[in-house]
């Protein structure tokens, strides 16, 4: 299967935000955009979107993996760059539609159907600085994935970054592009310099999230991560391995903790990565100026696997889904 964000399928949703209504969504063929060079995204970046899954069940059944906590995440990115906000029932309608257009391309687990929801500003303004877009367009873009993990589930090298900022901090709980264009040259320089396969944001010292994932550190029966003060995007797959965590009897403990406690604890803890596509993805290593610090034995740990192992089978459908997270298809 092509690397992962390059093949999509052939039909797509749009709906379009024009004279203060937004347009029924519909089913429409995925072709380029013809826009004026003056449209408020590509000067403004007047824009956010959502990453989440369709699954196939080894039953057949198809179904979308907590897409009310995608729309909800997308509809306060929307509200927070001031976009025109669209409707919470159509934007879940036009997922739904996104799917079932496309539901015989959907590869069976531990492939999925990826969603890319994406809400731009399109006023032809370049005077639009400081006002907001009043005309925009969403689409609802899939990419049948395969596995991500084909190769192996590696331990991974993460560098620590206590001075540079992921994003402005007002604007860490939004999932804009404008966030990955302000990481993206420190994770470049962290791969490129230090082998790193990511790095790890603690501005002031307070450990934060990676580039592109949240970040759990588990210690003994507990498991520390960043709370949601609005600095950190509020994963979903985090929620998720919280919930099972806390199911599993170990203690969350969401509250700040800083670079000199991750470190110390790191040699006798267990550190991953959670996201939709990394689901949840073992830190091997860490790099904090210049030394490399071993987590646990360096492989994964026995609580991540589990937890990864259970979140896995509520996805592809062989386990109960005790929590309600997978949404069946709406035809
Ligand atoms: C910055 C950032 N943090 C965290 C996540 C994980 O969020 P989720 O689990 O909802 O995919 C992502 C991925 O979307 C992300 O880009």
């Amino acid at each position: 299967m092509a690397a992962f964000g390059t093949q999509f399928t052939a039909k797509m949703v749009t709906s379009r935000f024009r004279d203060g209504q937004w347009s029924n969504p519909e089913v429409v063929p995925v072709e380029p955009f013809s826009m004026h060079p003056a449209t408020h995204v590509l000067h403004y970046a007047s824009e956010c979107f959502e990453g989440l899954k369709a699954y196939r069940t080894e039953s057949g059944d198809i179904h979308l993996f907590r897409p009310d906590r995608h729309v909800a995440r997308m509809l306060n990115s929307a509200a927070q760059l001031l976009l025109p906000i669209p409707d919470e029932a159509a934007l879940t309608r036009s997922l739904h539609m996104a799917v079932a257009a496309v539901a015989d391309e959907i590869p069976a687990y531990p492939g999925a159907l990826y969603l890319r929801p994406t809400l731009l500003g399109t006023e032809e303004d370049i005077g639009a600085a400081a006002r907001p877009t009043q005309k925009a367009l969403y689409y609802v873009l899939t990419s049948p994935v395969g596995d991500y993990f084909a190769g192996g589930l590696q331990p991974l090298r993460v560098k620590v970054e206590d001075r540079m900022q992921r994003c402005t901090p007002s604007f860490g709980a939004v999932k804009t592009g404008g966030n990955y264009a302000a990481a993206m040259r420190q994770i470049v320089q962290a791969r490129k310099e230090l082998g790193a396969d990511q790095v790890l944001f603690a501005p002031g010292g307070v450990v934060q999230e990676t580039g592109a994932a949240n970040f759990i550190l588990i210690v003994g029966k507990e498991v520390f991560t960043k709370p949601l003060d609005g600095s950190i995007l509020p994963g979903i797959t985090r929620d998720c391995i919280l919930a099972l965590a806390a199911d599993a009897g170990l203690s969350v403990r969401e509250e700040d903790f800083s670079v000199a406690e991750l470190l110390a604890h790191a040699p006798q803890a267990e550190a991953a990565l959670t996201g939709t596509a990394a689901v949840l993805t073992p830190v091997g290593e860490l790099v904090y100026e210049g030394e490399t610090i071993r987590v646990g034995d360096g492989q994964m740990g026995p609580w991540s696997t589990r937890l990864r192992e259970q979140l896995c089978a509520i996805q592809s459908g062989t386990a109960d889904d005790p929590h309600g997270w997978r949404t069946p298809l709406e035809a």
